[in-house]
């Protein structure tokens, strides 16, 4: 079993992106019962919120749900997880300053340097119109394919 949590601000919209555009890839490839998938954020200005209701309807349009309630990601999820997997830069440094042991930290990564891009953040959609969050479920299955594919050779 491979755990892996994708990680971005507020959870409410590029980390259930990813989420839920990386459960449809491993569903495909019939590998839901070997890579097990969640989410959360470093902030808890959203805890317990749905995910956004622009991230929504962007999913919506390529048929993916997003299905999830928001929670602060905190330092006993490096236990939980073999892979966590942050959104942009921001995020990354907040999750090294809760990472305690050097285990921690080597469960660290950063979406887009997975994928072939030469980008380093999945950009906040927060404050940004609806093309930004069709950008960012392009990104997110782009670089959500390479972290399969990476996966895949050692069955996950
Ligand atoms: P996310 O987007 O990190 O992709 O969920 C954001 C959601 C909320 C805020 C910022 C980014 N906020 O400042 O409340």
């Amino acid at each position: 079993m491979t755990r892996i949590c994708f990680v971005c601000h507020g959870n409410i919209c590029r980390s259930p992106t990813a989420e839920a555009v990386m459960r449809t890839l491993v569903e495909a490839a019939g590998l839901g019962e070997v890579i097990e998938l969640d989410s959360a954020g470093v902030s808890d200005e959203h805890a317990g919120d749905p995910p956004d209701r622009r991230a929504v309807a962007a999913a919506t349009r390529r048929g993916l749900r997003l299905e999830h309630r928001a929670r602060r990601f905190i330092a006993a999820d490096f236990e939980r997880f073999d892979l966590v997997v942050a959104m942009d830069r921001d995020n990354l440094r907040a999750l090294k300053a809760l990472a305690r042991t050097a285990g921690a930290r080597g469960k660290l990564e950063l979406l887009r340097r997975i994928g072939p891009s030469c980008e380093h953040d999945v950009p906040d959609p927060w404050y940004d119109d609806d093309a930004a969050f069709e950008r960012v479920l392009d990104i997110c299955e782009l670089d959500c394919a390479a972290l399969l594919a990476r996966l895949r050779p050692v069955g996950a």
